[in-house]
């Protein structure tokens, strides 16, 4: 069974993820966990907040247009370069049915960590430095919402917050 992915507004979502200082088994165990969520929830990225963790830790799917997904997981990532401006539609697990545009970076270069506890540096461009974007703003405990601008995403949050999760404070 995979873990369940932790909705709006649950207060883990808000936090700040804290560095992983050591690979142990429970490490590696929650990343096998966090990756078998995310192919099953058919995600581009899922970060350990979404699943009631605080490590600092997100895994991507580096082929999400390919019937076999590749998984890759960034322990501690740090954005180090980003270059250019996109502004498209992003949606969020934790945010089931929700899209806003969101402007953000063209390319990027992150360091981080892999399973093995090796120095990697990973370049990506277009929908994954998107996806990048993303998953370390979760770690920061900052969500889609925080990036909604313009009037029409306003709405889009609301109709969201009514028709989706009646009750909920955006
Ligand atoms: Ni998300």
């Amino acid at each position: 069974m995979s873990q369940k992915i932790v909705l709006y507004p649950d207060p883990v979502l808000r936090k700040k993820a804290t560095p992983v200082s050591r690979i142990s088994r429970e490490i590696l165990d929650l990343i096998d966990e966090m990756t078998r969520t995310m192919v099953e929830a058919d995600g581009v990225g899922l970060a350990a907040n979404q699943v009631g963790s605080l490590h600092r830790i997100f895994v991507i799917n580096t082929t999400p247009h390919d019937a076999t997904p590749t998984p890759v997981v960034m322990i501690n990532p740090e954005i180090i370069d980003q270059e250019g401006s996109v502004i498209e539609q992003e949606g969020c697990l934790s945010f089931p049915n929700l899209y806003v545009t969101i402007d953000r970076a063209d390319r990027v270069t992150v360091h981080a960590k892999n399973a093995f506890n090796e120095a990697i540096v990973y370049e990506t461009t277009g929908l994954l430095a998107r996806a990048v974007q993303h998953e370390v703003d979760h770690l920061n405990g900052v969500l889609i919402i925080d990036h909604v601008s313009t009037d029409e995403d306003k709405e889009a949050v609301e109709q969201w917050q009514k028709n989706v999760r009646p009750g909920v404070e955006v």
